[in-house]
C-alpha cells in the first residue's frame, strides 16, 4: 500500500514533522507545530497531548496548567525521550518516544469541533461535509487527498515521459458531443448569450490534433448536469489525452501506461498487461460492458438445449443462465426480491433451479424433459448448494438482466479482492434509435466506424462496429476513447445516420469540422476517471471519499450552500430574471 512518506521538512516554525520523529532523535531538542488530537490529564500537575500534524501523531508531556484543548493549533518544543517502560504504544508510528520538557505556545485557540476529528466511519455524512475543513484534517480524507495528489503527479510523470504536452483548454466554451445536460454560464457582456461548462475537452482536443500538437493530456476538469450517483459528480477530473498518426492499439499502450504506472504508485504493485475482449463478448459472458473479473460466475447460453421446449417460460429466442455457488440457501422472499428486480429490468420472470442431493428443486422442475433437466443441472459445472437462475427472452435483454443480477449477487466491496482491468473494444457504433427515429451514438458522433463495417452504415446500422473502446477495472468504467472520423465523407455518413441535418452540424460542430478542411491528422484518444481510480485504488465505494470538496447527492455544497441565490445587481447585469414556479 502506498504509505505518507516521511518528509522531515523544516520550516521557520518547526524542525520537522511529528511522525517523523523517532528513537534515534533522543535526547534532541525538537520543535513541531499541528493541533491537539487528544489532552490526557496525568495526575496533577502533568498533561498528555497528541500533537498531530499531516504526519501523524507525536505524544507530548506538559504542565498540566498548559490551557489548550482539541484542535487548539500549538508549536512544542521539547526533548525526544523513550517513552517508560510498559507505555510504549505500537501502534503509533511514534509510540516508543514522546517529547518531555516541552514549552507549549498557543498559535490559535479552537472552539470543540462539532464531531471527533478520529478515523471512526459513523460521522454523518451532511456533517462531515457541513465541516469539510475539518473532516479532511481526519487521517482518512489526509490519505485519500494525498493518494490523488500521488496519482496525478504520476499519471502527469508518464505522459510526459511517452512525449505528450500538457495543454489546458477553456472552462468557458461551447456545447461539447458528450451528450450529458451542460451548465450554463451567462455572458455579462453578452445579454443573452452564454457559455457552456466543457463536458469534456473532446472538440478542444481534436482542434489540437490539426493543430498539430500530435501528442496532447490535460488533467482536466469536466463539468455534467446530470443525476449524481456513487461515481458521478457535477465536476470531476479526467486525464484526457490525444494524439496523432496513431491507431487503437497505440492509444491503448500510452493509457496502459499511464494506469499501471499510477497503480504502481498506489498499491506498490504494477499490475500485468491488461487483457481485452470485445463488446459483443462481455455482453455474451457477463451481460455488460463493464464485466467485474474479480469473479467468475460466466454467463451460459442455454438456447440451443430450450430451442424446441414445452415449457412456456422458456420459449423465447434465447435462453441464458447463470450459476450462483451457494445460492441453493437463497431464501424464498431473496429469490422473490431477485425475480422483482429482473422484472423491474424488463424481463418476463426469474427461473431458478435449485441444485440439491435430489437433483433439482424449482417449480418449473416438473415441466422439464430429461435432457433440459441434465442441461441446467451442469449449468457451468454446478455443484449442490448451487442455485442457476434462468432469463428467456430477446438477446440483449436476457444477457443484461442476468448481468446486473451477477454484480448484485457477486461483486465484492470496492476495497475487497485484486485490481483487474479490462479493455472493452469494438463497441457498437450506435446505440438503438431515439424517440425521433433517429439512431443514437453510443460514443460520440466524431468516433470511427470499424473499417469491415462502413458498407453496413446506410443498410444495417445497428451492426456497425465502431472503433471505440472503454477500459474497465473491477466493473468500473474507468475510461473510454475512440479513433476520430477525420475525413470529411464518412463524417457526413454518421451524421446522416444520426439524423443530424448539414445545418445542426453546422451549428454546433461548425468550428471543428470548418478546421479539419484545413488538413486534420488522423488521430484518436482516451480520457479515464481519476475520481474512480482513486477512489478504487482507496478502497472507497462513493467518488466523494477523494474529493476535497464534492456535492451531495442532491448536487449541494454544504459548506458553501451552493447553489444560491445572486445579488440583484447580478442579475441586473446579466439581464437575468427568475420566472415564476412552473410558468
Ligand atoms: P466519457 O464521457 O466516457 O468520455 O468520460 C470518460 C470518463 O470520465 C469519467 N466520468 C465521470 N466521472 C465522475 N463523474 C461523472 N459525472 C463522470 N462522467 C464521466 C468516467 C468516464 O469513463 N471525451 C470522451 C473521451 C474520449 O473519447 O476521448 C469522454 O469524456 O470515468
Amino acid at each position: 500500500m502506498w504509505t505518507m512518506p516521511k518528509n522531515h521538512e523544516a520550516t521557520s516554525m518547526r524542525d520537522l514533522l511529528c511522525a517523523s520523529i523517532d528513537r534515534s532523535m533522543t535526547g534532541s531538542v525538537v520543535t513541531v507545530c499541528g493541533w491537539v488530537a487528544k489532552r490526557r490529564e496525568h495526575g496533577e500537575h502533568l498533561a498528555f497531548l497528541d500533537v498531530r500534524d499531516r504526519s501523524g501523531i507525536v505524544q507530548a508531556v506538559v504542565d498540566g496548567s498548559v490551557d489548550v484543548r482539541s484542535e487548539y493549533v500549538v508549536r512544542i518544543t521539547g526533548t525526544v525521550s523513550g517513552r517508560p517502560e510498559g507505555t510504549v504504544n505500537d501502534r503509533l508510528a511514534t509510540g516508543a518516544i514522546e517529547l518531555s520538557d516541552c514549552t507549549v505556545e498557543i498559535l490559535a485557540a479552537a472552539e470543540p469541533p462539532p464531531f471527533q476529528l478520529d478515523d471512526r466511519n459513523d460521522i454523518d455524512e451532511q456533517v462531515r461535509l457541513r465541516y469539510r475543513f475539518l473532516d479532511i484534517r481526519r487521517e482518512k480524507m489526509q490519505r485519500n487527498l494525498r493518494l490523488r495528489a500521488a496519482v496525478n503527479a504520476t499519471l502527469r510523470r508518464a505522459m510526459d515521459a511517452q512525449g505528450f504536452c500538457e495543454v489546458e483548454t477553456p472552462l468557458l466554451w461551447a456545447p461539447t458531443p458528450e451528450g450529458a445536460r451542460e451548465f450554463v454560464v451567462p455572458s455579462r457582456l453578452h445579454p443573452g448569450e452564454f457559455y457552456v461548462l466543457p463536458q469534456s475537452p473532446q472538440i478542444a482536443k481534436q482542434l489540437l490534433m490539426v493543430g498539430g500538437f500530435d501528442r496532447y493530456y490535460q488533467i482536466a476538469r469536466c463539468l455534467r448536469d446530470e443525476d449524481l450517483r456513487a461515481d458521478r459528480q457535477f465536476e470531476f477530473t479526467q486525464l484526457d489525452l490525444e494524439a496523432s498518426f496513431v491507431t487503437q492499439d497505440d492509444i491503448l499502450a500510452f493509457v496502459a501506461e499511464a494506469v499501471l504506472d499510477a497503480a504502481e504508485a498506489a498499491t506498490g504493485v504494477r499490475p500485468g498487461t491488461i487483457g481485452s475482449m470485445t463488446w459483443a463478448e462481455a455482453l455474451d459472458l457477463y451481460g455488460t460492458d463493464k464485466p467485474d473479473l474479480r469473479f467468475a460466475m460466466v454467463l451460459q447460453d442455454l438456447s440451443a438445449a430450450f430451442a424446441n421446449t414445452e415449457v412456456k417460460a422458456f420459449s423465447a429466442p434465447t435462453v441464458k443462465a447463470l450459476r450462483v455457488p451457494g445460492g441453493a440457501s437463497f431464501s424464498r422472499s431473496k429469490l422473490d426480491q431477485l425475480t422483482e428486480q429482473a422484472k423491474s429490468l424488463g424481463a418476463k420472470g426469474l427461473a431458478w433451479f435449485r441444485i440439491t442431493e435430489d437433483g433439482i428443486d424449482s417449480p418449473l422442475a416438473r415441466f422439464l424433459n430429461e435432457e433440459e433437466t441434465r442441461v441446467i443441472a451442469r449449468v457451468d459445472d454446478a455443484q449442490v448448494g448451487d442455485i442457476v437462475l434462468c432469463v428467456a427472452d430477446e438477446y440483449t435483454l436476457a444477457c443484461k438482466v442476468l448481468g446486473t443480477l451477477r454484480g448484485a449477487l457477486g461483486s465484492p466491496p470496492v476495497s475487497e479482492g485484486p485490481h483487474h482491468y479490462v479493455w472493452i473494444t469494438e463497441f457498437p457504433m450506435f446505440e438503438g434509435i431515439d424517440e425521433d427515429g433517429h439512431l443514437m451514438a453510443a460514443h460520440h458522433p466524431f468516433t470511427m466506424p470499424h473499417p469491415d463495417d462502413l458498407d453496413l452504415i446506410e443498410t444495417d446500422p445497428l451492426k456497425v462496429r465502431s472503433q471505440a473502446y472503454d477500459l474497465v477495472l473491477n466493473g468500473w468504467e474507468l475510461g473510454s476513447g475512440s479513433v476520430r472520423i477525420h475525413r470529411a465523407d464518412i463524417q457526413s455518413r454518421i451524421f446522416k445516420a444520426l439524423g443530424i441535418s448539414d445545418e445542426e452540424a453546422d451549428n454546433r460542430f461548425g468550428f471543428l469540422l470548418g478546421a479539419f478542411k484545413y488538413g486534420a491528422p488522423p488521430h484518436a484518444g482516451f480520457a479515464f476517471g481519476i475520481d474512480r481510480l482513486v477512489a478504487i485504488f482507496a478502497g472507497e465505494e462513493n467518488i466523494r471519499e477523494v474529493i476535497a470538496y464534492p456535492k451531495t447527492q442532491s448536487g449541494n455544497d454544504l459548506m458553501t450552500g451552493a447553489p444560491k441565490d445572486i445579488t440583484d445587481r447580478q442579475k441586473r447585469d446579466l439581464r437575468i430574471k427568475i420566472a415564476a414556479k412552473g410558468s
